[in-house]
């Protein structure tokens, strides 16, 4: 029989994907799918810096533009991904030649520009992302070689500046399996309260796999909430294929470890975070077929709740089953 319920409907809180807008005007089963099921939009690489600052005097907000109209249309949250990133910066801003004080007025600029333009549009940024290594320390980039270890402060601050009622994350990833990175961004939550720093929530993407062990996830889950922040699982996507064999067949079995593992993340996201923190939970693109996995890990791999023609998997079942 057809089923009326979605994901959207069943979520006590935003229930979100990572959408391309390309992908919203060439395929219609895409877009449809994307306006019925989600209350939250992240852009998956729009508003990116390389993208959305493609030259020093140029802004392109086309793709961003398009994906904030299709939210607005459909009743959703739109979530602002990433101000900040070491894997985003433009050919222009690495050719850049100038002092701190110069560094420092081009990423201010940059942040600033972004998120005047979508104020009172997009209702949470991420600031920063990945700005920590798996051992805790900051990760060496362009970022903290021209601007210091001060710079994630200085980043929220001018966010802050620039709308004052927006919601300002901090987002990584591997905190459910680096204990020393999840260690690294609560004391830096913790200093940011001592010294008044402004961020409103803690990112998890939570790209994960059938093997990651529910005690480390739900330990990260836990520490995150305690830090009274929002909390956002903003990139979830749970791989079938860690071990990246060459020819994996998407069997009955694995497919129901991964609903299982979609259904104990969901659930512990609902039971674990109080009501008010919960910023909502967001996979990383709609179906298997435009996922980011198979090309990083160069294997096959199946991480969502759709198929690669966006039919439900046995993960949207489990997601249901853990918002019950
Ligand atoms: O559009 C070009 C295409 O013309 C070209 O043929 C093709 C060749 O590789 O590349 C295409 O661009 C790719 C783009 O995705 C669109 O698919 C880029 O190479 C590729 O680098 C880019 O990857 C994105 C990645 O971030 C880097 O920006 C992924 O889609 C996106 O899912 C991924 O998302 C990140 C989050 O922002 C942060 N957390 C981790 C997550 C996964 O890496």
């Amino acid at each position: 029989q057809p089923s009326t319920i979605t994901l959207r409907a069943a979520a006590p809180f935003p229930f979100g994907a990572a959408l391309n807008p390309n992908l919203l005007k060439a395929n219609t089963v895409y877009r449809q799918i994307a306006a019925r099921e989600f209350s939250s939009v992240t852009a998956e690489n729009h508003l990116k810096m390389h993208v959305v600052h493609p030259e020093q005097d140029r802004y392109n907000w086309s793709g961003g533009d398009t994906l904030v109209v299709f939210a607005e249309r459909n009743g959703q949250r739109i979530h602002g991904h990433t101000l900040l990133w070491h894997q985003a910066v433009p050919k222009w801003v690495r050719a850049f030649q100038g002092d701190s004080t110069a560094w420092e007025q081009l990423i201010k600029t940059h942040i600033q520009t972004v998120v005047q333009h979508y104020k009172g549009r997009i209702a949470a940024w991420d600031v920063v992302n990945e700005a920590f290594d798996e051992d805790g320390t900051l990760r060496k980039s362009i970022w903290l070689e021209h601007l210091g270890p001060d710079y994630i402060a200085r980043c929220f601050r001018y966010a802050r500046e620039a709308d004052p009622a927006v919601q300002l994350f901090y987002n990584d990833y591997n905190q459910e399996s680096s204990p020393k990175k999840l260690a690294a961004i609560l004391a830096m939550v913790a200093d940011f309260k001592n010294r008044g720093v402004p961020i409103d929530g803690i990112g998890l993407q939570m790209h994960t796999n059938t093997n990651q062990s529910d005690d480390r996830i739900e330990t990260a889950v836990r520490q995150t909430a305690a830090t009274g922040l929002r909390v956002h699982i903003s990139e979830l996507d749970v791989r079938i294929n860690p071990e990246k064999k060459p020819a994996l067949v998407p069997t009955d079995a694995l497919l129901d470890k991964q609903k299982q593992k979609f259904a104990t993340i969901v659930r512990l996201y609902k039971t674990a975070v109080p009501k008010a923190q919960q910023h909502g939970i967001t996979i990383w693109n709609i179906g298997d077929g435009d996922s980011w996995i198979p090309n990083f890990c160069q294997c096959p791999d199946y991480p969502l709740p759709f198929d690669k023609a966006y039919a439900k998997k046995p993960a949207y079942d489990g997601i249901l089953d853990g918002l019950k």
